[in-house]
């Protein structure tokens, strides 16, 4: 298996869009994030095929999140359903967050709901100790109208790399 960056319309593809102008307004937001440079696709292949993304934002209108300095937002974590539970998205995960350390990110930020407890437990274990606020519009979701949606509670937690 390779962990490695990928391409604005390799994550088209992986979200089962034709093209961008079919693409909802969140894959568009996040194409255009990508081929700006304000956020890179990290993915894992598996015998040519994607099975996991996580994504890096740079910066955002929340510096909270990303502030386009030390402080960067890791989004949209997901492997595909039948490689869950083997390591694969825990072997991301480091891998991204060492690649960000060797780049002068000094923390990274990641949103969870609190009752998605694997996942809480999980980032836990990975060492977002620190909870920043609570948070109900995801930076990256948007609305038709290319603005944040509103979302459920999540908490946005933190570490220090
Ligand atoms: C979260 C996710 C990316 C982790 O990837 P993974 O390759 O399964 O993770 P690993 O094998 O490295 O680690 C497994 C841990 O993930 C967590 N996990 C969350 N959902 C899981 C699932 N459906 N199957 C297995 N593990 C899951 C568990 O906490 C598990 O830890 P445990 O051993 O303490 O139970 C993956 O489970 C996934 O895609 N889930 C659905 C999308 C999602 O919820 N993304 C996160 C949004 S905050």
């Amino acid at each position: 298996m390779l962990i490695r960056t990928a391409t604005c319309d390799e994550m088209l593809a992986l979200w089962e869009y034709a093209d961008f102008k079919s693409a909802s307004p969140t894959a568009r937001f996040f194409y255009n994030n990508i081929s700006s440079g304000n956020a890179v696709f990290w993915t894992t292949e598996d015998n040519g095929k994607l099975i996991s993304e996580l994504y890096v934002f740079r910066n955002l209108d929340d510096k909270d999140f990303a502030n386009g300095a030390d402080r960067a937002y890791l989004c949209a974590f997901r492997v595909k359903k039948e490689y869950r539970g083997r390591g694969i998205g825990t072997a991301l995960i480091k891998e991204v967050m060492t690649s960000l350390k060797s780049e002068g990110i000094k923390t990274v930020t990641i949103g969870v709901a609190p009752d998605e407890t694997d996942n809480v437990r999980l980032y836990r274990r990975l060492g977002f100790n620190d909870k920043i606020k609570d948070c109900f519009f995801d930076p990256c979701a948007m609305d038709e109208n290319m603005n944040p949606k509103p979302d459920e509670l999540f908490w946005l937690l933190a570490k220090e790399l």
